[in-house]
């Protein structure tokens, strides 16, 4: 059947952005900022208590109107609104897309196969604050009486990064009377090191897995089974005082020997990296309390009102994820730099890193026709100011455009002498030196030697956003994220791909099942893959044995 959809490159607007993009190549920010004074604070957004200060983009108000354009002809529009209806606008996999159910206030309403999904969400809420308030009182009690003060998830993925970085992100308000672990890797360290130093009649785990079958979660959530029991006395009674699943996976929670009362549910409408305000958010409630985990859940919703409804103008997700397909479209950006200006904030790339590239990384549209354009960026970042000691040189001085996000709080949750000034005089210097940079005369006036002037030149114009936030509450966290999440739809919608599947990833792990027993077998067959697999599977069967 031909394609009737135009490709992105054919569209008009695109076709004006190429041109629009040979007139400004070569500008320069100076020059922006000294043709209008006012570009600062008119090329800043606010939104639900988020500033977005994109001022400090090789763009112009014509950039913005051709980009807003291209966003309308690409249908952004309808695919926000076919999100929030709950169309299956994942159409690989045939699923509806509501992340953005998983925060809706109680009494609102969407339709999925004539079932309020929002009314589902809350039963489960209420279900978990139910059983976090028992967990958190005292009152749920180990097999042996003893109140629980660990709690370890054990998930990858979705089902780990967004609990971990939201523990870390929201450390100020936890319990500090528990101890809260993340074990994700196959790797037997990571299970071995996160329970040496816990007391198995104290301890809960979280089997966190959408699907329930993840190889990685199932091996640590069996080894977690068997350390209980050992440290248990054996009987398997424990396991139900000790172990609670989270999944959409009902009877495969059955079959492990989770009772299904102590499983929380989720949906397949939920991908597992837009799931952490889902029933996998557990430690984070179990963290934080019921009323914190609503609060961040507000957060969220606030920001996706305001995705759905703004002028894409004003639209901050939008605007943010406009100017990534900018960047990464026409001055050939390969990666984005995330920079949180705060400690808690420090996995915040890792998680952003799933949600991302998981996401947009694509290379063929909905139409299943190859992309002829740039798709999803390799995120990457740390928290400031350790990178500026770190990589940051290649972002000032190297020959790569690497666009970032600085990210800061106005106020402190540990105000501690001069530490916070320092923190964000930092954040607003690097913003502004990747900007102007300085010229050979700046360093030459400042008495450099001539042969050091060259090194020294900072040649500025490097793009970067800055993003505001009044103080790291529950509920900025769920308005950060829903603003990421958000951005990554925009430019999925404009790239034309599915940002809800992953197909990717499946290759990989079919693989490693064809390899596991020819590694584990003493009298598994010469393994017949190519040379190098081969040669490594039996260097390995070899050192095995040695
Ligand atoms: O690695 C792919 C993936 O499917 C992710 O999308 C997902 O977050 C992760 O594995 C974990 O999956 P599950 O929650 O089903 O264990």
């Amino acid at each position: 059947m031909a394609n009737t959809i135009p490709s992105l490159t054919s569209r008009p607007a695109w076709k004006a952005l190429e041109a629009h993009y040979q007139t400004l190549r070569d500008v320069h920010l100076r020059r922006l900022f000294a043709d209008d004074p006012g570009r600062g604070e008119s090329l800043t957004a606010e939104a639900v208590g988020v500033v977005l200060d994109y001022s400090k983009n090789r763009i112009t108000g014509d950039t913005l109107d051709l980009l807003v354009r291209l966003a309308e002809d690409c249908g952004l529009r309808g695919r926000i609104d076919a999100m929030f209806r709950g169309e299956r606008i994942n159409e690989t996999e045939g699923r509806a897309v509501l992340h953005v159910a998983l925060r809706m206030p109680k009494g609102s309403s969407v339709e999925l196969d004539g079932v309020n999904v929002v009314t589902q969400v809350h039963t489960v809420l209420d279900r978990m604050a139910e059983f976090c308030t028992k967990v958190r009182s005292g009152a749920w009690k180990g097999h042996t009486g003893k109140r629980i003060r660990a709690v370890v998830n054990v998930g990858i993925g979705g089902s780990d990064l967004g609990p971990v970085m939201a523990y870390e992100a929201l450390r100020h308000y936890s319990d500090r009377n528990m101890i809260f672990r993340f074990v994700s890797n196959i790797d037997g360290t990571d299970f071995v090191e996160a329970v040496r130093d816990l007391n198995p009649a104290e301890t809960l785990f979280i089997i966190s897995s959408k699907t329930f079958t993840t190889l990685e979660t199932m091996t640590n959530g069996h080894s977690a089974r068997e350390w209980l029991l050992a440290g248990l006395g054996g009987d398997v009674k424990a396991v139900a005082k000790h172990c609670v699943a989270v999944s959409t996976n009902a009877s495969e929670v059955a079959k492990f020997g989770i009772d299904p009362a102590n499983m929380f549910e989720f949906w397949d409408w939920v991908g597992g990296r837009y799931s952490m305000d889902s029933a996998i958010g557990l430690s984070t409630m179990l963290a934080v309390g019921p009323e914190q985990f609503r609060s961040m859940l507000s957060g969220f919703h606030q920001m996706d009102e305001h995705f759905r409804t703004a002028p894409f103008r004003r639209n901050l997700p939008a605007l943010m994820g406009l100017l990534a397909v900018w960047n990464g479209d026409f001055f050939g950006a390969d990666t984005a730099a995330v920079l949180p200006y705060d400690q808690y904030l420090k996995r915040f790339p890792a998680y952003l890193q799933q949600l991302t590239m998981e996401s947009n990384g694509k290379h063929v549209t909905l139409e299943g026709a190859k992309t002829t354009y740039q798709t999803g960026a390799v995120f990457w970042g740390e928290p400031g100011t350790n990178g500026q000691h770190s990589f940051y040189q290649l972002i000032h001085q190297g020959t790569k455009l690497i666009p970032c996000d600085f990210i800061a709080c106005m106020k402190p949750l540990n105000p501690l002498g001069r530490h916070h000034d320092l923190l964000i005089a930092n954040v607003f210097a690097q913003s502004e030196a990747l900007a102007f940079g300085k010229t050979a005369e700046e360093v030459r006036g400042e008495g450099t030697a001539e042969r050091l002037v060259p090194h020294r030149v900072f040649e500025g114009n490097r793009p970067s956003n800055t993003i505001l936030l009044e103080r790291l509450t529950p509920e900025a966290l769920g308005k950060l994220v829903a603003l990421y999440e958000h951005s990554v739809f925009t430019q999925g919608a404009v790239w034309g791909i599915n940002c809800f599947d992953q197909w990717g990833v499946e290759l990989g792990k079919a693989l490693a099942q064809r390899i596991v027993p020819e590694l584990e077998r003493a009298e598994a067959p010469a393994p017949a893959h190519d040379s190098s697999t081969n040669h490594l599977i039996r260097r390995y069967r070899a050192a095995k044995t040695s």
